[in-house]
């Protein structure tokens, strides 16, 4: 069974971020993929450290935080969405943090999320939403991964937890990325 590991980033547990992830789960698990979200919420991601001392090891070797237990799953995942609220026109700081980290893991242990699919999707009060994107999709970029697109770039708008329910372009434009995620899935054959 293909699984589908989605991190949220906010500091805000089951906000508008995990409603659009819940979004694009609830299709996925009718395609009978499984899937899991991780939310950051109340949790530290402290920064990189810039030891390097994760060559050979495939993780981390800090163990103050989750994200070496994150980042496991990440690994084990056929598919990964990064999910964040746009905080200052950007991405959250925890979210910076870990992709930090994760992609210092991945430099110095090549091929880590090789050929798994990847989407990012924001949540935002009104600007920064594409930069947000960007940010985390420039992560899957450069590590061999395949980014799932859909009919519009997967930002909702909303500030209270639930606005973004009312944000109905934005709710079918994550069922369809959704869809897209299932076919890319469908072809995708990993090697272990
Ligand atoms: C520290 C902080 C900074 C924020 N900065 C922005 C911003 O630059 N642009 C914006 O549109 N919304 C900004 N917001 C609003 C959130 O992006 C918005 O409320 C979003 O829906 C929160 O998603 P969540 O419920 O998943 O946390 C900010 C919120 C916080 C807490």
């Amino acid at each position: 069974m293909k699984k589908v590991l989605a991190i949220n980033g906010s500091a805000r547990k089951d906000g508008n971020t995990a409603i659009l992830i819940n979004t694009i789960f609830e299709k996925l698990n009718k395609a009978g993929i499984e899937t899991e979200m991780v939310q950051f919420s109340g949790n530290v991601i402290e920064p990189c450290k810039a030891c390097w001392a994760c060559g050979g090891q495939k993780n981390c070797v800090h163990r103050k935080d989750m994200f070496r237990e994150v980042f496991d799953k990440m690994k084990n995942a056929d598919g990964i969405i990064l999910g964040s609220p746009v905080y200052s026109a950007n991405i959250s700081a925890n979210m910076q943090a870990f992709l930090e980290r994760a992609a210092v893991v991945c430099d110095m242990n090549p091929g880590l999320l090789k050929h798994k699919a990847g989407a990012s999707v924001a949540a935002a009060r009104r600007g920064g939403a594409l930069n947000a994107i960007d940010s985390m999709n420039h992560f899957f970029l450069n590590h061999e991964m395949f980014v799932v697109g859909s009919t519009y770039w997967n930002m909702a708008y909303g500030q209270m937890p639930g606005d973004i329910q009312q944000d109905e372009e934005a709710l079918s434009n994550m069922s369809n990325l959704a869809e897209n995620m299932i076919w890319l899935l469908k072809k995708i054959k990993r090697e272990e």
